[in-house]
């Protein structure tokens, strides 16, 4: 039986390795040299000005609420079809976590139901890249600006991709429409860092407070220190100005962020010819249909996560349950990505959400199947997954 193929896997090779082990041998694990490189790196690569390296995006995004003002007696609205980290992070700083309804084509937010879902207390609007295809961000901004509320892009999906508008690529973190952008280096992600994420953003300000309270608030530069109540004052004085986290991110992590960073345009072109791959393989199927475009101008852009189809299991004749476990008996796993947040019991608690609040996301999330997609898939794992998919259809 050949190998078992995974939804998703981190591609580690030698000089990840020895990129990790040399931080190993050196003077510094934790906050050093390497997360400094590894931001400006960053930053570089995806077009923006700062870029603070965190332990998760989950800490990014938590960050990004703080810093962007979000608090208690806020509405933060976001798309149902995310991991709940995108929607978790208002309920850390006291806001409210609201749900507008996808576009049914990328199953990103939908910037005419963000909208209709305003409300007087909306602040901030989290714009999640779904499977890597950015959400309409330029008509996303363009409803919450309008309104005075801050656009947060969730691109943890999205690292090394763009979009177009005006007939130009924008890169995901380095394009006007948000004002601040969220990556993730969990292993399934586009690049690794084993645990880890980044906070990017041209605002000074921003990054400056993101960059404190990833520390717990702790302030060392002279220039900003208010006193602690006596005159002493010395090289050793650090200032907890604000309550701030442990959102440290390691010098191990950020070196193989480091290395994995000179691959991500391999990775990502791998990943774009796989789901060529699969578009070609399935276009006949008429009970399954491939991830839509909102823009083919998008398609060389889009750095790809996922790879999800949408199945008829109707006219499969059953359930989404049996047909994964069809498809892992051929070897080949799958995945359900997502179910709508606001269903998860906590929110249904907590704020009262139901079924039918997102009909549209509620509609995807009952006919979603992700299927293997991660650059070490070669093109005969690719054929084993195609044929293992078209055996689920009528012969
Ligand atoms: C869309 C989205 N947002 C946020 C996160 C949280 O990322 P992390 O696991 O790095 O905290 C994830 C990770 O699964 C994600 O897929």
């Amino acid at each position: 039986m050949p190998p078992f193929l995974p939804y998703g896997r981190q591609a580690v090779d030698d000089a990840d390795v020895e990129a990790t082990a040399a931080v190993l041998r050196s003077d510094w694990l934790t906050c050093g040299p390497e997360v400094e490189a590894f931001e400006r790196e960053f930053a570089a690569a995806v077009g923006a000005t700062h870029a603070v390296a965190v332990n998760s995006a989950t800490a990014a995004l938590h960050l990004a609420m703080v810093v962007a003002g979000v608090g208690p007696g806020s509405r933060v609205v976001t798309s149902p079809i995310t991991f709940l980290a995108s929607a978790n992070a208002a309920a850390f700083v006291g806001a409210t976590p609201d749900f507008a309804d996808i576009d049914p084509v990328s199953a990103t937010l939908d910037p005419a139901a963000l909208a209709a879902t305003w409300r007087p207390d909306t602040r901030a609007v989290v714009a999640v890249d779904y499977a890597g295809q950015s959400a309409d961000l330029p008509a996303l901004a363009a409803v919450a600006r309008a309104r005075g509320a801050v656009v947060i892009e969730d691109a943890c999906h999205g690292v090394g991709g763009a979009f177009v508008h005006d007939e130009r690529p924008w890169k995901l973190g380095g394009h006007p429409w948000a004002d601040l952008t969220t990556f993730s280096f969990h292993p399934v992600k586009t690049m690794t860092t084993g645990e880890g994420g980044m906070l990017v953003t041209d605002d000074p300000e921003y990054a400056r407070r993101a960059r404190l309270l990833r520390s717990h608030g702790m302030e060392r530069d002279p220039a900003r220190l208010v006193g602690l109540g006596g005159a002493e004052t010395g090289p050793w004085v650090y200032e907890m100005q604000e309550l701030g986290w442990n959102y440290r991110i390691t010098d191990l992590q950020c070196a193989l962020g480091r290395s994995q960073l000179r691959r991500l345009p391999a990775f990502v072109a791998r990943r774009r010819e796989i789901v060529a791959r699969y578009d070609d393989a399935f276009a006949d199927l008429p009970w399954l249909q491939r991830p839509g475009l909102r823009s083919e101008a998008d398609r060389p852009h889009i750095s790809w996560h996922l790879y999800t189809v949408r199945l008829d299991f109707g006219a499969l004749g059953r359930s989404r349950a049996d047909v994964m476990a069809e498809l892992r008996a051929a070897g080949v796993g799958s995945q359900v990505l997502y179910i709508p947040v606001h269903l998860q019991p906590w929110y249904r608690r907590t704020y009262g959400y139901a079924v039918g609040k997102c009909p549209r996301a509620e509609a995807f999330y009952a006919e979603a199947l992700s299927l293997p997609l991660y650059p070490a898939l070669t093109d005969a794992d690719t054929d084993r997954v195609i044929a293992a998919v078209r055996a689920l259809g009528p012969a």
